[in-house]
């Protein structure tokens, strides 16, 4: 949440700032503002919303800038609404900060300060970081930020600027990410790499407690005790191209159309002799022999990525997995053991929650394997073992092919849980495996034709509400159908275990709401045809998303989107893209802002 950039070199850096910060307002859009050096002052300028509805205004209302060096900001809002007094860079005439995560114990540090005589402005935490940051300053940039840094609670990064030393931007990390952009006589900071693929691939990662002191001809790295780092120089391995449109529309059509592509790359590498193959992170047989359980933690998308792969490895393995929303499974005390294995499961990986259930389970002295997208991320670091998914950037707050490709990992990891328990023979592993690789060509089939979605798109609209039904792995898809409809869409969604619905839920349906049932499973079909009559005669709008072949009559279901076959074990697979599909017309239609919606973002490095 919340994006950070900086320049310094010999190069204007209005633009540079601002089109870095486009790369990041996935991780925020509530307001953009930047700050820069200019004839020995600190100019600022931002304003609430999105980067062209507001900062492009204002930076148009202000005149030509002539800076090389300066600091911007892109802000999901945690403390005080959005608004332009809120928004970041935050400081005064001395010191300027962009600031990304909480301080926590912001209103003792403000409480400090105004002792001191500072004033506060604005409802942010970021304001007290500032003021304590200039309190401290004495000349010394680095002293100053040390000193602050040891005061304040929580976990953020900062960049900063000082009057005083006008070439100079300095940043600081304490868990939330911060990297370091090394281009040809100029440098940068951004929160993710994805801010400065268009200027270097090269880059510093900072670490909790680090400090950089950067000018345009490099960095200097030390700890809060000022001894200095040697940080090894990491390349970026995503191409500018990835992290942009490409013709399409959306981030989200475009990322939904990398979906075979991605599926190819995150499982061949782990494909050995027509097995699957985890010695990349040191997962033996013998470690998957000794585990108890397995617990799968994440969030959001990548939870229901989780629960694909409960339903497949203990059908499969017979092994128990228990699977955990983040924010819930490190509160509750869980009943973890050095014996489990914990699987984490992150995009970013950066979540503040997920990232906090790793730091449980690594405590407790389990055995932490992280399925992590963004490579050095912070849950990949910190994991024992580590298996990176290959989606590329994914830009649009939605998540589509990031969870396609933690789905299809759920697979690999089931066969080979299955195969080490002496529960299918390396014949059976093999012809899994097979299966499993002719999926990219099925998902790619269902993208063939984008009309139906879009149809049933249409009926969905002028929806207040609605639901999602389905049994065993259909029930798992329909939480994610569910899910992406309503974060893009707006429109109110449940999703139900079908055979639950008679238990209170189906009290909801009203004549001509839509219900989309899910029905993959052959062996559960009837039964979820039966629940799907039971909708439809109360006056449900039913639309049914089932394999080519299967047969629905129309006293089950209104409209029909099929779809190619596979085993029903694999149907996840191919079923999640109408879903997708579907929410995404559904919020083209209502004229939403598909890559960004509401009161969201990607990145959510808060609880
Ligand atoms: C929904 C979505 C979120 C994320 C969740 C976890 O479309 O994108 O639910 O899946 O915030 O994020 P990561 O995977 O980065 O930990």
């Amino acid at each position: 949440m919340c994006g950070i950039v900086g320049y310094t070199g010999k190069k204007q850096c209005r633009d540079i700032l601002v089109n870095s910060l486009r790369k990041l307002e996935y991780r925020g859009y509530d307001s953009a503002g930047i700050a820069v050096m200019e004839d020995g002052h600190i100019k600022t300028v931002k304003a609430k919303g999105k980067i062209n509805d507001g900062l492009i205004v204002k930076l148009s209302e202000s005149g030509e800038l002539n800076a090389v060096t300066g600091i911007g900001h892109t802000r999901w809002a945690t403390h005080g609404e959005p608004s332009d007094i809120n928004s970041h860079p935050i400081g005064n005439s001395r010191v300027s900060i962009v600031h990304n995560g909480i301080i926590e114990n912001y209103r003792k540090l403000k409480n400090f300060l105004i002792g001191k005589g500072y004033k506060f402005e604005s409802e942010t935490d970021t304001e007290a970081a500032a003021k304590l940051i200039d309190y401290y300053y004495n000349g010394d940039p680095v002293d100053a930020i040390s000193k602050a840094v040891t005061d304040i609670e929580g976990a953020y990064s900062l960049g900063i600027i000082f009057r005083d030393f006008p070439d100079m931007i300095y940043a600081v990390r304490k868990d939330s990410p911060l990297i370091v952009g090394i281009g040809d006589g100029e440098m940068y900071i951004a929160s993710d790499m994805t801010a400065l693929l268009e200027y270097t691939k090269k880059y510093y990662l900072l670490d909790t407690g680090e400090i950089a002191s950067i000018s345009a001809k490099g960095a200097v790295i030390c700890d809060l005790h000022g001894n200095k780092i040697n940080k090894e120089v990491q390349t970026a391995t995503w191409d500018v191209s990835e992290a942009e449109k490409g013709g399409f529309e959306h981030f989200m059509l475009k990322e939904i159309h990398e979906q075979p592509a991605a599926v190819r790359k995150t499982i061949s590498p782990r494909i050995k002799d027509g097995l699957p193959c985890f010695d990349e992170c040191g997962l033996t047989d013998e470690m998957i022999r000794g585990y108890k359980h397995i617990y799968i933690i994440a969030c959001g998308s990548a939870m229901h990525a989780g629960l694909i792969g409960k339903y497949i490895i203990e059908s499969l393995a017979r092994t128990p997995v228990i699977v955990d929303i983040a924010s819930e499974f490190r509160y509750r005390n869980p009943l973890l053991t050095a014996d489990d294995l914990v699987v984490i499961v992150s995009q970013s990986g950066e979540t503040a929650d997920t990232k906090a259930a790793l730091e449980l389970a690594n405590e407790v002295g389990a055995d932490t394997l992280a399925l992590v997208n963004v490579v050095g991320s912070s849950i990949a670091r910190e994991a024992k073992m580590v298996m990176y998914t290959y989606a590329g950037p994914e830009i649009s707050v939605a998540s589509t092919k990031a969870y396609m490709v933690q789905s299809a990992f759920m697979y690999l990891l089931a066969f080979r849980v299955a195969l080490a328990r002496g529960r299918i023979t390396e014949e059976e592993c093999r012809e899994l495996v097979a299966k499993l690789e002719t999926m990219p060509d099925l998902i790619a089939e269902c993208l063939s034709d984008l009309d139906p979605y879009r149809r049933s798109a249409s009926r969905l609209v002028g929806a207040d509400s609605l639901l999602y039904i389905g049994r065993g792995l259909d029930y798992a898809l329909s939480m994610e159908g569910s899910l992406k409809l309503k974060e893009i869409s707006y429109i109110h969604s449940e999703s139900y275990a079908a055979g639950e619905l008679k238990h209170g839920t189906i009290s909801l349906i009203d004549d001509g709401m839509p219900v989309i049932a899910v029905a993959t499973q052959r062996d559960l079909l009837a039964k979820t045809i039966s629940n799907m009559r039971e909708v439809k005669t109360r006056g449900a709008y039913v639309i049914a998303v089932c394999p080519k072949g299967v047969s629905i009559d129309s006293e089950s279901a209104d409209d029909i989107i099929e779809i190619p076959s596979a085993d029903d074990m694999f149907m996840p697979l191919v079923a999640v893209v109408p879903l997708q599909l579907v929410a995404y017309y559904a919020s083209v239609l209502r004229g939403n802002d598909v890559d960004k919606p509401r009161n969201l973002a990607k990145s959510v490095t808060v609880e």
